[in-house]
């Protein structure tokens, strides 16, 4: 699928960021799993030595298994480079991640990392976020009294279930609450509002973290600054 290829590219192509001796914070996601991919096979031969830290389980485990050296985010000093998907980014590089449901382990390896660079395909590059429903990491007990006072801020939010309707539940076993806003006009006043809402962990709004996008296009991978 045209997709995939692109998200392949991205994640490939990321790679050359990474040089030994660093510290390598790993996200989460589809296009992470070509990241990932690649960054084994360089490891597996020899022209890579690094040491990573991963956004989770499920990261934590591929890399584990192509024989990348993992360690707890609480085992090393610092992050010098992380490198994660995102599910929108607009104009100004402001993003909304989520929807793998990692994005509070992704915020804080995103926070402590000298450089975060977010690898995604051309389709996840709007003109403003939104459209993508915004992810909320609550917890369990009382999400049904949050989740009215969202309803009642008219922030449409659905709680995320799977197939059996049972909520999702994520790496800390909390519940996934995505609002359907398909526009946000003020990124910066919506984050600090959702800051304040007790029961909310971590929501997918992750601004001004990111200075270099990789976008895989039809023609090849771009780096944008
Ligand atoms: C997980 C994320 C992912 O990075 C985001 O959903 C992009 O995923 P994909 O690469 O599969 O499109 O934020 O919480």
């Amino acid at each position: 699928m045209k997709q995939n290829r692109l998200k392949q590219d991205a994640g490939v192509k990321a790679v050359d960021f990474i040089k030994s001796g660093m510290t390598i914070g790993l996200g989460t996601g589809s296009t992470v799993t070509y990241l990932v991919e690649e960054l084994g096979k360089r490891v597996q031969s020899g022209q890579l030595d690094v040491d990573c830290v991963a956004t989770s389980q499920r990261t934590f485990e591929q890399a584990s298994n192509l024989g990348i050296k993992m360690h707890a985010l609480s085992d090393v000093n610092q992050i010098d480079l992380t490198i994660d998907g995102a599910d929108e980014i607009d104009l100004n590089f402001q993003g909304i991640k989520g929807g793998g449901a990692a994005q509070t382990y992704e915020k804080i390896v995103a926070l402590n990392s000298q450089k975060n660079i977010w690898i995604v395909d051309e389709s996840k590059m709007v003109d403003q976020l939104g459209a993508f429903p915004l992810p909320l990491e609550v917890v369990p007990f009382g999400w049904k009294q949050l989740f009215d006072r969202l309803h009642k801020e008219n922030l449409n939010p659905h709680l995320r279930c799977d197939e059996k309707h049972q909520p999702i539940l994520t790496d800390m076993n909390n519940y996934v609450i995505d609002l359907y806003l398909q526009k946000i006009m003020h990124p910066h006043l919506l984050a600090n509002w959702l800051n304040q809402q007790t029961g909310i962990i971590e929501h997918g709004l992750f601004l001004d973290l990111v200075n270099t996008v990789i976008v895989g296009r039809l023609y090849g991978p771009e780096a944008i600054e």
